[in-house]
């Protein structure tokens, strides 16, 4: 993965043509402009492209009164929607919102088959009905060394996990995003094995905490954040957590993933987030929170050690990152 931390001037010239639906001040202050830190922050959203896939003349969601369970205020809905990793637009990241503005994800279905009684296509939208939209407002911790507080719409990934019935020979999850060169120029990179791929243990899979996102803010999955269906294992880096998922497949062996490939001394499979191990190139102690100037210490599994850690229990955690 690319580790672009460089300083992002926004020249006002860029922030003024798409301000109709922000007040200056909320525009300027998810520019990162208020607190003067765009001349220093790495990972500055965007400007050019506020609202993603949203129609103008929709309000923002606020971030009033969102916030995780250790009282981290959510990131604002333009940050979330304007700094993203999602390499078959684009590896720049402030670069992705506006490739992906008219992204198809209607008609959309997933997938589900492999080692199960009940192999299982679904229409996005009878997902939606089938099972309660639950606000789960999780930190997401790049292995870049970022992170955000996002407050997602979803709900837990087991719940269609049981729906297909694994058989006893399934051991782990495969996840494959849509691959569609016509409509998803990254995918033109030859450094990557696409579609883009993510595997989970079938126990880690089946943890309350990991759900299928389709939503944030209370509105569809916005195009750069994974539209229309996307993983979110918030204990991981943020690449475990795949976007626009087409195809979920019950294996007997460890799926390879599209980073574990690319580099497999890097990114390994299960990639938990974990202060104590370096990544090759950075230190992990620490991350900055989209947003903020300076940073803080990384948690341990992100701080969801509580739900998490016996998952790992006799694991060599730095053997198996
Ligand atoms: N899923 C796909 N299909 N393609 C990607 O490039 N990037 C991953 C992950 N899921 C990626 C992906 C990485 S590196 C991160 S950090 C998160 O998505 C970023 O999610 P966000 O853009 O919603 O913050």
């Amino acid at each position: 993965m690319t580790n672009n931390f460089k300083s992002v001037p926004v020249r006002s010239s860029e922030i003024t043509s798409k301000t109709d639906y922000l007040s200056r001040r909320d525009f300027i202050k998810a520019a990162g402009i208020l607190t003067g830190t765009s001349l220093l922050a790495a990972c500055a959203p965007s400007v050019t492209d506020p609202v993603s896939n949203m129609n103008s003349g929709v309000t923002i969601p606020s971030s009033d009164g969102k916030f995780d369970e250790l009282g981290n205020q959510a990131n604002e809905y333009v940050e979330i929607t304007n700094y993203n990793n999602f390499y078959e637009f684009s590896s720049d990241k402030q670069a992705v919102a506006s490739l992906a503005r008219d992204f198809k994800t209607e008609p959309w279905t997933v997938e589900v088959y492999g080692l199960v009684n009940k192999p299982k296509t679904f229409g996005v939208e009878d997902l939606i009905t089938m099972y309660p939209q639950e606000e789960r407002i999780y930190r997401l911790r790049c292995v870049e060394g970022w992170s955000m507080v996002i407050p997602w719409e979803g709900f837990p990934l087991s719940n269609i996990l049981n729906e297909v019935e694994p058989t006893s020979k399934a051991k782990y999850v495969r996840f494959e995003t849509i691959f569609d060169p016509e409509q998803m120029p990254g995918l033109k990179s030859p450094f990557y094995v696409w579609p883009y791929q993510e595997g989970l243990r079938l126990d880690e899979a089946m943890n309350d905490l990991a759900i299928l996102a389709t939503g944030l803010y209370g509105e569809p999955m916005p195009n750069p954040n994974g539209a229309p269906i996307r993983l979110v294992v918030p204990w991981k880096y943020g690449f475990k957590s795949i976007k626009s998922i087409v195809k979920i497949e019950l294996v007997v062996e460890q799926p390879s993933t599209l980073w574990n490939t690319a580099a497999p001394n890097e990114y390994g499979f299960y990639s938990n987030v974990n202060p104590e191990v370096s990544h090759p190139r950075w230190s992990q102690a620490t991350e900055r929170r989209i947003g903020e100037l300076g940073r803080r210490p990384s948690l341990m599994f992100n701080g969801y050690a509580d739900q998490v850690a016996d998952l790992y229990a006799g694991m060599d955690l730095a053997e198996f990152y």
